[in-house]
């Protein structure tokens, strides 16, 4: 699928306030986008590139602000994950809809090229849609939607009648635990099968997100196959650790640090779930 691009040379974002979530969203897009531009990337980003290169926005002080290396790694490495899974499900079913809620900026529908049968759906708040359009166009089989997750109305936009792929990187967290529980019970409820990615905190998350981060981080889980008894639906398939080490991060004295870190039982903090129903 190509990126149905606004004509506009350079989009004005001066406005995202610092700190802000819509700031978060492009702090994950330029760290793609360092990926893409890297001489060995492990995402291979270049609709992020070509974003981050349209965007006009203080570039230099969110590279001084986030320091890649590092962050670009484990941005790259969990969004490969999800992309090679979600890969794996296209291929067996080229006319599934795609669900990719809480999308803020992130290209995949653009990096993974579906199928041309595909129907995707871009989702994500108002305030961050709005942005989004800024940069790119509805099409033929892709959409965006501004809504909420936790409401229902939104669902019933979508087509029920095909198998569904629902990907959810980096949202779950930031729900409290009744609304991950009512959302994954409407998408199992709406859809005949398919398959749900998404990523889970160890349950210290959300404490550390008290001390550190505003208590953002609302939600966290020891084991995610617990959902299965939530909604009898669901099926484990797979997980894999956040901090996955790649062969391909450097061997440089940071990338060795990455790669201790993905050595120790901390890489299980933060784990990428595959789950069918
Ligand atoms: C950390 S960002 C991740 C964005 C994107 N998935 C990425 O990896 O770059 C979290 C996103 O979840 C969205 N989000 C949080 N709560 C949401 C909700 N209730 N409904 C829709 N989107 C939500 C935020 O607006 C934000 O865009």
């Amino acid at each position: 699928m190509e990126a149905a691009v606004n004509q506009a040379d350079t989009i004005d974002f001066s406005a995202v306030r610092w700190g802000s979530v819509e700031w978060t969203n492009l702090c994950t897009l330029y760290l793609r986008a360092c990926d893409g531009r890297s001489p060995r990337p492990i995402l291979g980003d270049t609709a992020a590139v070509d974003a981050v290169d349209r965007i006009d926005y203080d570039w230099a002080r969110m590279r001084r602000s986030l320091r890649p290396g590092i962050n670009q790694w484990l941005v790259a490495v969990r969004a490969s994950r999800f992309d090679a899974w979600s890969a794996d499900f296209l291929r067996r079913h080229p006319d599934a809809s795609v669900l990719h809620l809480g999308c803020g900026m992130d290209t995949r529908a653009f990096r993974l090229h579906p199928p041309g049968e595909v129907r995707w759906f871009d989702i994500d708040r108002p305030q961050v849609i709005e942005l989004r359009r800024k940069l790119y166009d509805d099409r033929d089989n892709y959409r965006m939607l501004g809504a909420s997750v936790t409401d229902s109305s939104w669902l019933e936009e979508i087509p029920a009648d095909r198998p569904a792929l629902i990907v959810a990187e980096g949202l779950l967290i930031y729900l409290r635990e009744p609304e991950v529980r009512a959302l994954l019970q409407r998408l199992t409820d709406r859809f005949p099968a398919g398959e749900m990615l998404f990523d889970t905190l160890a349950p210290i998350g959300p404490r550390f997100s008290k001390l550190f981060t505003k208590g953002i981080v609302t939600w966290g889980i020891a084991d995610a196959r617990e959902l299965q008894q939530w909604n009898p639906r669901l099926r484990f398939l797979e997980d894999a650790p956040g901090f996955a080490g790649s062969p391909r991060i450097p061997a440089t004295p940071l990338g060795l640090l990455y790669r201790l870190v993905c050595a120790t039982p901390a890489k299980r903090y933060d784990v990428l779930n595959r789950f069918a129903f």
